[in-house]
């Protein structure tokens, strides 16, 4: 597609969303709505992206920056109407035409836009509207056509008469039009409404009488709601959730029940893996394939290799799991968390900047953070690595084939070398030389015959 602008309106307040952050920076998937829009926007490859901003515009930019987005300020929000006349200054070196985007409507997909586009250049009109049809149409702006069917108006919903709001089709507020008419109707736009404010979709009318509106109506609307509150929101979370699903699913990912799982934008699934109900898989995750994720998990900023079976209510963040690991139920591992091929990590175990070897065996119980360790160790349960001494982090070195018995303490910085043997119950203070036995244990005494002493006295 060439020829063209997209200019994303995002000024507006969002007061239906009652909230101290600016609309567009609400996250669906973990990600801003507004994100999604200029996603969309972007595989269109544009000439330019201009951005008009305004509520809570100095946070909206940053949020954006480094993105190669043009922006533009309306500082008193008067309307869409008046958020386009603001970004005409902006677009004085385009030509061809302008797709109009709104901020909130994040569902929008790519090849929705790219059939606007496509049926905008046939038309010749000099304004194209996307339209489509809803159930409960309330709060949407209506299409209204006369008996040839030809679009007349667009009314918005507090401006609507009683017959009016029975209409279902609704303006999606997505349009395409030719910049060289825009700028006279945006001039001659007035604030005689409701809302006293200045609304975009009155150049519908305007067009009339210069070309005409080519209005077109599409049948997925679900791509074309708008959030405007909080459960809107949480219904187009839904929707999008259950498009990546479908998506993961045809390339061969099993949801047991994907209602319950929640996913953001950015995961990545191999072939063949099992995802449980319930899994929270948050942004960051690339799970590779013949996984089993069990139920009740969190995955975020992690990379899981094949073969991994992570049991339920496991917590990972920040972690690599190179392959063929076995990681839960009750694992938590934290940023820096390196578990190579084949090494496990069991129940209520914690995993902080540290590497799990090939093949070694954290299964019970214990507090693993900044440690090294290497191939084929195991960690008896209970074992704490002892690495922050009230100012500074310490680091616990575990050789290969080390065999660390339960309720041990390593107290860091200290070094284990290859092959020993730590005893049960013990303090480890100081480095263990290749092959020895470490053993802190004091001497278990008897004193006899103390459950009948005790009766007598
Ligand atoms: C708008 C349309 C309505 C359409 C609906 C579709 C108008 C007047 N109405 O209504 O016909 O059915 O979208 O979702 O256009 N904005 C600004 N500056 C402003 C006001 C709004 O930039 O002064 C931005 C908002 O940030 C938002 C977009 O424009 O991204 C739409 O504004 P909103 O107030 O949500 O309009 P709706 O009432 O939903
Ligand atoms: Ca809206």
């Amino acid at each position: 597609m060439t020829g063209f602008t997209v200019l994303i309106l995002a000024a507006g307040q969002g007061t239906r969303m009652c909230s101290d952050r600016p609309k567009v920076l609400h996250e669906l998937a973990w990600l801003p709505i507004l994100q999604h829009v200029i996603h969309a926007a972007r595989s269109l490859d544009p000439e330019k992206i201009l951005v008009v901003s305004g509520h809570g515009a100095e946070q909206v930019e940053q949020a954006f920056s480094g993105q190669g987005l043009s922006w533009v300020r309306q500082e008193e929000q008067k309307g869409t109407g008046d958020a386009v006349r603001c970004a005409l200054p902006s677009l004085q070196a385009q030509s061809g035409n302008l797709l109009i985007l709104a901020g909130d409507i994040p569902l929008i997909r790519a090849e929705i836009l790219g059939q606007l586009y496509h049926s905008h250049s046939e038309s010749g009109r000099p304004l194209s509207l996307l339209s489509t049809t809803l159930t409960h149409p309330a709060g949407y702006g209506r299409v209204v056509r006369g008996l040839d069917g030809q679009v007349q108006a667009i009314i918005e919903d507090r401006d609507a008469n009683a017959e009016v709001r029975t209409i279902c089709e609704i303006n999606s507020g997505i349009y395409m039009v030719s910049l060289s008419h825009l700028s006279g109707w945006i001039h001659r736009l007035k604030n005689e409404n409701v809302q006293g404010e200045y609304y975009l979709p009155d150049i519908v009318t305007m067009a009339l009488g210069e070309g005409g509106v080519n209005a077109v109506h599409h049948e997925d609307f679900q791509s074309l709601e708008g959030i405007n509150d909080r459960s809107q929101l949480a219904r187009a979370e839904v929707v999008f959730r259950n498009r990546m699903v479908a998506k993961l699913m045809i390339s061969g990912v099993t949801f047991t029940d994907p209602s319950s799982c929640w996913l953001a934008h950015d995961i990545k699934i191999g072939r063949d893996t099992v995802i449980a109900p319930h899994c929270i898989l948050g942004p960051g995750v690339d799970i590779g394939p013949n996984c089993h994720i069990g139920p009740f998990c969190h995955l975020e900023e992690s990379n899981i290799g094949p073969g991994v079976h992570i049991e339920s209510f496991s917590h990972l963040n920040g972690a690599k799991v190179l392959g063929h690991n076995s990681v839960g139920p009750y694992a938590r591992l934290r940023p820096g968390a390196l578990l190579e091929r084949g090494s496990k990590v069991g129940n209520f175990c914690e995993i902080k900047k540290s590497r799990i070897g090939e093949e070694s065996k954290v299964s019970h119980l214990a507090y693993i953070g900044d440690a090294d360790i290497g191939r084929k160790v195991n960690v008896g349960a209970g074992t704490i690595t002892c690495n922050y001494d009230g100012k500074n982090k310490h680091k616990t070195v575990i050789e290969d084939g080390v065999f660390i018995g339960s309720d041990t303490q390593l107290i860091a910085p200290v070094r284990l070398g290859k092959n020993a043997v730590i005893a049960a119950g013990t303090s480890v203070s100081k480095d263990v030389p290749e092959g020895a036995l470490a053993i802190t244990r004091t001497l278990q005494k008897h004193i006899p015959d103390w459950h009948e002493r005790k009766k007598k006295s």
